[in-house]
């Protein structure tokens, strides 16, 4: 009896196999006239309109999902298959003509994404699931399309409407004859099918005479992205610039006086300053080389970003350590103008400690960052911050912004007990300009732009919130030169003497008279130093 038991395993394990074979190898060969019949899921009289041609539903999913494999951007793919548009069915002794890609000699796939082995085929030609989840949404959206959008009525063509359409990426509507348009760009018309502002593709619904047809080449050049980023980066480039010519001519001032380069004070502006021009220094290279770059057209650019070289993301470490030694900067100015303000009789704090505590918060939370995303093997010259570990930097930023905060605002409480002792309107008005001067120093006004506010999902919502951001960005340089430098008396008097040093000097050298006449000589004396050494002016 063992044989029995023997044959029925043998013959077990035949069915196991055929069935195996039945489901695991479900791949179409590339022969002609092979069978294969459409699924009976659709209504075969039921009619869809793509790219002006009608098709029955039951082919529907074959060709509009075509439609969006051909369309879709060619930087998605990495190897697009070739395609065969009548390729030879026999279904039940009928031929059947669909389109299909070649996936290799041996094998083709279909286009409808509701075969799983033939999607499995597609989706290896595609870079990443995510660009080929775009590709299905896109499959997806022509199937609701068909399904929901499109009848006979709003199908036929008559002479006032151009009828429901798909395009092969959008379901365009019922439009009045020479109207235009417009839906939000479908997502396989950008180059990554990540989530951007939304522009709008148009089409023209045109009249040719006898009827009203559409001009089956939708406009999709509004939905170019990279013109919008372009446009963005290029003003924050621009308004760095504008930040470090403005900032430039204080440094030298604090930097070329001699009783500036002794007040702990003043040092502290003037660091803060170099501060802003190196970090603004090094933003604009990485914007130009590396992010500006990468939005230029292949041949333009020099894809320092996709090569991800160690000098570029040296950069990248350079540029975050110049934005966290900025928010340092700031927060000893607080520290110290919060304890020459509030605790009066405070002795001076050491200058070398300040730098110590500038130093390490420059460094240490760009190390931390740069560790993490190195040893995480981030690309993009670490440019992208696809999984938040911005905050490994931006943590240190926020408590920074948090301690100023409250300096600041005790400040403002010492100031206004000061007011109520003998407060004249005189004084609270000083208080207030005080108040509004440090803000930028504090840099307080980061609170206004910390927060992503778009009113809607519009680029131009998008662009106000973006622009707003970099003229904010680059004016605290700007309002710190100005408060505390162009628009101080103790700069103008210093620059007065300075002035009339350099032109005594030039008229008893070489007898030349330049600057204000004998009132300037006159005043000239050690005694007009001394005093304007010891006026201190509001900070
Ligand atoms: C497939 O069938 C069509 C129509 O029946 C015929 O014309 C064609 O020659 C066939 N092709 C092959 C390879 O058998
Ligand atoms: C199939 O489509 C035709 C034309 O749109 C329609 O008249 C018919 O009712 C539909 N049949 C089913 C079963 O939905
Ligand atoms: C497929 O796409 C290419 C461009 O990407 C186009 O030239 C070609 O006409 C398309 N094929 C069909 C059948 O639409
Ligand atoms: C596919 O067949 C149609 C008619 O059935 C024909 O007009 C078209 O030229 C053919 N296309 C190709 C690529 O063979
Ligand atoms: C063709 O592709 C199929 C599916 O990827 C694979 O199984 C088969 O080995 C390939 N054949 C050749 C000759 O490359
Ligand atoms: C307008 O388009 C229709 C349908 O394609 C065509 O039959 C007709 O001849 C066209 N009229 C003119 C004036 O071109
Ligand atoms: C597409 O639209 C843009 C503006 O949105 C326009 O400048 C361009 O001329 C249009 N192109 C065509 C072919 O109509």
């Amino acid at each position: 009896m063992r044989w029995v038991g023997f044959a029925q395993k043998v013959f077990i394990s035949f069915l196991l196999l055929v069935v195996i074979c039945f489901y695991e190898n479900r791949a179409l060969p590339n022969t002609a006239n092979q069978s294969y019949c459409l699924s009976d899921a659709y209504n075969t009289s039921k009619m869809c309109s793509v790219r002006g041609s009608l098709l029955s539903q039951s082919i529907w999913n074959h060709y509009t999902g075509f439609f969006c494999y051909n369309y879709t951007n060619d930087a998605r793919f990495n190897k697009k298959l070739k395609y065969n548009l009548n390729f030879s069915f026999n279904c039940k002794g009928y031929t059947l003509k669909l389109p299909v890609a070649i996936v290799n000699e041996s094998t083709i796939a279909m286009y409808d994404y509701g075969d799983s082995e033939s999607v499995n085929l597609l989706k290896n030609s595609f870079k990443t699931e995510k660009m080929f989840d775009n590709y299905l949404k896109c499959c997806r959206d022509a199937e609701y399309c068909c399904a929901n959008s499109m009848n006979d009525e709003n199908l036929a063509l008559s002479t006032t409407y151009c009828p429901v359409v798909w395009d092969a990426w959008s379901c365009f509507p019922r439009t009045p004859v020479n109207t235009v348009a417009a839906l939000p760009c479908s997502s396989q018309a950008y180059q990554s099918p990540d989530k951007v502002c939304t522009l709008e593709s148009k089409k023209e619904c045109i009249w040719n005479g006898t009827l009203a047809l559409w001009n089956q080449q939708t406009n999709y050049t509004a939905c170019a992205i990279a013109p919008v980023y372009l446009r963005r980066y290029n003003y924050h480039v621009v308004a760095l610039i504008v930040c470090i010519a403005w900032s430039l001519p204080a440094i030298i001032i604090f930097l070329s006086i001699p009783t500036f380069r002794e007040t702990t004070r003043v040092i502290l502006h003037r660091n803060l300053l170099i501060a802003i021009v190196v970090r603004n220094i090094l933003t604009i290279t990485s914007r130009k080389t590396i992010i500006i770059d990468a939005l230029l057209s292949p041949s333009l650019s020099n894809h320092l970003m996709e090569k991800n070289t160690v000098l570029c993301r040296i950069l990248s470490f350079f540029g975050s350590a110049a934005t966290s030694s900025t928010y340092a900067c700031m927060l000893v100015d607080g520290y110290y103008l919060h304890k020459m303000i509030v605790r009066t009789f405070a002795k001076e704090p050491q200058v070398i400690n300040l730098y110590i505590v500038v130093a390490v918060l420059t460094f240490l939370p760009s190390l931390i960052w740069a560790t993490i995303v190195g040893v995480n093997e981030r690309t993009s010259c670490w440019t992208v911050d696809s999984h938040g570990e911005q905050w490994a930097v931006d943590s240190f930023r926020v408590i920074i912004l948090l301690i100023n905060t409250f300096l600041l605002l005790d400040i403002i409480r010492v100031m206004i007990s000061k007011m109520k002792q003998g407060g004249t309107t005189r004084q609270t008005k000083a208080a207030f300009r005080a108040t509004l001067f440090l803000i930028p120093l504090f840099g307080l006004h980061i609170f206004i732009t910390a927060k992503k506010v778009v009113i809607n999902d519009t680029c131009v919502a998008e662009d106000i919130y973006d622009y707003f951001r970099y003229t904010m960005e680059a004016s605290q340089g700007v309002f710190v030169a100005l408060l505390f430098c162009y628009a101080n008396t103790e700069v103008h008097n210093e620059l007065k003497n300075a002035f009339r040093k350099l032109s005594i000097h030039l008229n008893q050298r070489y007898g030349w008279n330049i600057g204000p006449k004998t009132k300037s000589r006159r005043r000239t004396t050690t005694a007009t130093y001394v005093q304007s050494r010891d006026s201190r002016s509001d900070f």
